[in-house]
């Protein structure tokens, strides 16, 4: 046993004497949020800062934990952390807590949910929180997602992770975000912009700091920028055409069939 540990220590220190021939498999910058899965108090962010839901805010939280009976009201610990997300502009200790107190749950349970989901900002963003997909079909799709961060490094003067210093744009990468179909693409906010070129990022992100400080500004609407509707091909629609046979309004059977079946 020891002579066979002895040969593949050394065959593992034989190995480390060539360089790697290969990189590492992502090298995708680390979030925002989860640059620490551990909380350290800051100025910013400790439990000493108080957080109270707002009004209408405590209105939507009653409406939330309606949904669920009262001995499982913890099943609303993730939309309730959303909500305080939304209101406080990120999860802050204190919006952590708070939802702690509110489900009767010991608050380290909020903490490994609120640390575990990469939708929780645990550190303050911009007013519009960029997240630019850079899996391989965005990559590949259009004039590719590389092109894209370029442009948005060049126009906001900041790389992945960071924030402006206006405090107006945040801007991570991310993986897949489901809209493929239109590469490449950007969330903001709640919000995806698809089929991007360097030209329509940059004019979309010079319309969202010139609407942060002006009234009326308009801004391009969500959704593909490159004109199209959806996600049809260049030609247009060419299937799919006819109006669909199943939909809300044609769900349920007009001969009360169903309503008869017999009771087993
Ligand atoms: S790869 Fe970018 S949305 Fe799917």
């Amino acid at each position: 046993m020891a002579s066979k540990l002895f040969t593949v220590s050394r065959a593992t220190r034989a190995l480390r004497q060539f360089p790697t021939p290969y990189r590492s498999f992502s090298a995708a910058p680390q979030r925002c949020s989860d640059v620490l899965h551990v909380h350290r108090n800051k100025p910013t962010n400790n439990p000493s800062l108080p957080f109270a839901f707002s009004d209408q805010n405590l209105k939507l939280a009653d409406e939330i934990l309606k949904r669920y009976p009262p001995q499982y009201k913890k099943a609303a610990v993730m939309p309730l952390l959303d909500l305080g997300q939304r209101q406080h502009g990120y999860t802050s200790i204190s919006v952590m807590n708070e939802v702690a107190r509110m489900l009767e749950m010991p608050p380290m349970r909020v903490y490994e949910v609120a640390t575990f989901y990469t939708m929780y900002n645990r550190d303050p963003v911009g007013k519009y929180f960029l997240q630019i997909c850079t899996t391989t079909p965005c990559q590949l799709g259009g004039c590719g997602s590389d092109a894209i961060v370029k442009a948005i490094n060049e126009h906001l003067g900041i790389t992945p992770g960071h924030t402006t210093e206006d405090g107006l744009f945040t801007y991570i990468e991310v993986e897949c975000l489901g809209a493929c179909v239109n590469a490449p693409m950007v969330q903001i906010n709640d919000d995806y912009y698809e089929d991007l070129t360097p030209e329509s990022i940059k004019t979309l992100l010079t319309a969202l700091k010139e609407s942060a400080t002006t009234t009326g500004t308009k801004v391009p609407a969500p959704g593909p920028l490159s004109g199209r509707g959806t996600c049809e091909n260049s030609a247009g629609l060419t299937n799919l055409q006819d109006p669909p046979v199943w939909n809300p309004e044609t769900m349920m059977r007009k001969d009360n069939a169903l309503d008869e079946q017999p009771q087993q």
